[in-house]
């Protein structure tokens, strides 16, 4: 309910949500496992690509891993985690094995997980793998600097709206951003449909000087089931926002405009576009952002830059 200070009732709103849908008090629902199962995978993964390998790191949460997989998979079947975490696991032992380090144990319980699955891990689908300073050098041979200048907030598009494989190529690149121990917690809602677009443009205030220009939109939001600690209640932004970024930076690299159309609403405006969308209580909404395809001329606003001294503070003295 709304009260007389809408800054509180707006915040406990958020914190409701939170509250409700992370497991900071322990995870019961399919999300949940599939989280706790992501971060001890992701755990056991990062451990392969340190300098000085802690050999044998990890048992216990690879104990935990499996045993979560038994009830997991007897539930769900076999999805990209269990994969995931079968592989992973089959790479901490050819990693082990191959240092004189076999782990017998393990090997016995990871055996019984892959019966029970029916998949044939695939070391190289989970744990560590090597790159070189030459591929990466290759790969960012290109003028980075000149790709970010001719990025611009674009509020004008041809009338032809994204098909839908360019949308999947769109959000497939964007699913390549860091995120938070590889939950992957985004989920994006896409539309290029102009009579649904326009309805859900209704619902947000910044495209009111272009909106009949918009053809494709995006709305990003992020699943707090993926969350489990106090500390964690603003990850859902954070990486909704390198979600966000990554996509936006993934439509220029297409040759396509996009801009960003914030959600920066109170509650009740929360609230009608999750009932007009179906978004569900557990995710927060993060942002829109509208695309299309570019005119072959058109104007941007040029959004000067501050000084990038006032933004970078380089080795300041501690206090
Ligand atoms: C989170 C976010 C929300 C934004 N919301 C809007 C919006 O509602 N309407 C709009 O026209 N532009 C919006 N923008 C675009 C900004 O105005 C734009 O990024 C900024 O002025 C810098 O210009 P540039 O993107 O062309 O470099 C938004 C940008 C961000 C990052």
């Amino acid at each position: 309910m709304r009260d007389s200070n809408p800054l509180a009732s707006n915040a406990r709103y958020d914190y409701e949500r939170y509250a409700k849908h992370s497991f900071v008090d322990g995870g019961t629902t399919r999300e949940h496992r599939r989280a706790i199962l992501r971060i001890l995978t992701h755990y056991i993964e990062g451990g392969m690509s340190f300098p000085d390998v802690r050999l044998g790191y990890g048992q216990e949460k690879i104990t935990s891993i499996l045993s979560k997989l038994d009830g997991y998979m007897s539930e769900f079947g076999v999805d990209e985690t269990v994969e995931w975490a079968l592989s992973t696991i089959t790479s901490y032992l050819e990693f082990h094995a191959a240092r004189d380090m076999p782990q017998p144990e393990i090997a016995a319980r990871l055996e019984k997980a892959i019966a029970q699955a029916a998949y044939t891990p695939k070391a190289q689908a989970g744990g560590a793998e090597e790159v070189t300073k030459a591929q990466i050098e290759e790969a960012v041979d290109f003028d980075y600097r000149r790709f970010l200048l001719t990025r611009h907030s674009v509020r004008q598009y041809t009338d032809e709206p994204l098909d839908d494989a360019t949308i999947r190529k769109i959000v497939a690149n964007a699913q390549e951003c860091s995120n938070v121990c590889n939950r992957q917690t985004i989920k994006v809602y896409a539309f290029n449909d102009y009579g649904t677009v326009q309805d859900l443009l209704t619902y947000q205030a910044g495209n009111a000087g272009f909106r009949p220009e918009i053809r494709t939109l995006f709305i990003i939001t992020a699943n707090m089931e993926h969350m489990n600690l106090i500390g964690e209640r603003y990850q859902g932004w954070i990486d909704g926002g390198i979600f966000a970024q990554t996509l936006a930076l993934s439509i220029h690299a297409e040759g396509l405009g996009g801009c960003f159309l914030n959600w920066s609403v109170e509650m009740e405006q929360d609230m009608a576009l999750r009932a007009r969308v179906g978004i569900p209580e557990s995710e927060l909404v993060i942002t829109f952002i509208s695309a299309g395809h570019l005119k072959d001329r058109f104007n941007v606003p040029v959004s000067a830059r501050k000084p990038v001294e006032q933004v970078l503070s380089l080795n300041p003295p501690l206090v």
